[in-house]
C-alpha cells in the first residue's frame, strides 16, 4: 500500500529502531549467562531505543507531541497530534532471549488513532494501517479470521504477574473460557497480539492491565483489518484503562459474554 507521509515517516523509523533492537538481542543470548544477567543492558536498550524514535519523530514533526513508554510525555505546539510509541513490546520476552517482540508507533489525532505500525524485527514482519485504508502485513492486505464457533477458535491474552491485582478475574475468565475454546496462548507481547488478530491467526484477545503504548497502533490495526474492538468494560475507554476485548465479528459477542463479568 502506499501510504501517507506520516506513515513513511512510522515505518521507516520502525525498521530502524528495530535493527538496532535485534543487534541488542544478539548480544542479550550471550548475558544470559553472565552473573549479573541482562536485566540492565535491557533496560539501556529500550531507553536507547526510544530515544532514537523520539529524535526521528520529532524531527520528521517538530510540532506534535509524544508519549513514550520511557519518558514523560511531550506537549507539542500542535495540541491535536502526538505520537505514542512503545519502543520494545515484550521486554520480558527479550530479556530472556525469547524472539517475540515488537516496535509500536501510533499516531493520534484529535484523539483517534488515524495511522499504526507494529514492527516485528526478529521475523521481519511490519504490521501497518492507516485510517480508512485497511491494514496490512509487508505487501499483503490483512483480514480477521472467519471462524464462528468458539469451539474452533484460539484467543490471546496476557496473564497477571508479579502481584498484579487480575490475577483471580483472570483465573475465573480462563475457567469459563478454555473448555468453550481450542485454546488460549500468552505469548508475551500485546502489540502483537493484536497483529495476530489482524491477521487472522488469532480469533480474539483480552487484556487488563495494559497502556496506551501497548495498544495505541493495534487497535487501528485490529479495526482496519474488519476486526471488533471495544473496551473491556462496556462503559470504559480502552487507550486510557488499557482494558481491551477484540475479535472477529462473527464471534464477537459469544466470545464478549463468556470473557465480561455478567
Ligand atoms: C507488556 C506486554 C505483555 C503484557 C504486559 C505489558 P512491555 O508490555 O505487552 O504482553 O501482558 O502487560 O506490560 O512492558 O513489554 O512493553
Amino acid at each position: 500500500m502506499a501510504g501517507s507521509a506520516n506513515l513513511n515517516v512510522m515505518m521507516k523509523t520502525a525498521r530502524k529502531a528495530g535493527r538496532g533492537l535485534l543487534k541488542d538481542f544478539g548480544e542479550v543470548e550471550n548475558l544470559q549467562v553472565s552473573t549479573k544477567g541482562p536485566g540492565d543492558f535491557v533496560s539501556r536498550a529500550d531507553k536507547a531505543a526510544e530515544a532514537m524514535i523520539k529524535e526521528e519523530l520529532m524531527h520528521a514533526r517538530p510540532t506534535y507531541g509524544f508519549l513514550g513508554e520511557e519518558g514523560k510525555e511531550i506537549e507539542g505546539d500542535d495540541p491535536t497530534r502526538r505520537w505514542i510509541v512503545d519502543p520494545l513490546d515484550g521486554t520480558t520476552n527479550f530479556l530472556h532471549g525469547l524472539p517475540h517482540w515488537a516496535v509500536s508507533i501510533a499516531l493520534e489525532h484529535k484523539g483517534q488513532i488515524v495511522a499504526g505500525v507494529i514492527y516485528d524485527p526478529v521475523k521481519d514482519e511490519m504490521f501497518y494501517a492507516e485510517k480508512g485504508s485497511g491494514a496490512w502485513m509487508n505487501e499483503s492486505r490483512m483480514r480477521v479470521s472467519g471462524r464462528h464457533r468458539l469451539i474452533e477458535s484460539i484467543f490471546a491474552t496476557g496473564l497477571p504477574f508479579a502481584g498484579r491485582a487480575e490475577l483471580p478475574e483472570t483465573l475465573q475468565t480462563l475457567a469459563r473460557l478454555l473448555p468453550a475454546c481450542a485454546g488460549v496462548r500468552r505469548f508475551g507481547a500485546a502489540a502483537l497480539d493484536l497483529a495476530y488478530v489482524a491477521a487472522g491467526r488469532y480469533d480474539g484477545f483480552w487484556e487488563r492491565g495494559l497502556h496506551a503504548w501497548d495498544i495505541a497502533a493495534g487497535i487501528l490495526i485490529v479495526r482496519e483489518a474488519g476486526g471488533i474492538i471495544e473496551p473491556l468494560d462496556r462503559d470504559g475507554d480502552i487507550l486510557n484503562d488499557g482494558a481491551l476485548i477484540c475479535a472477529n465479528e462473527p464471534i464477537f459477542e459469544t466470545f464478549a459474554k463468556v470473557i465480561r463479568p455478567s
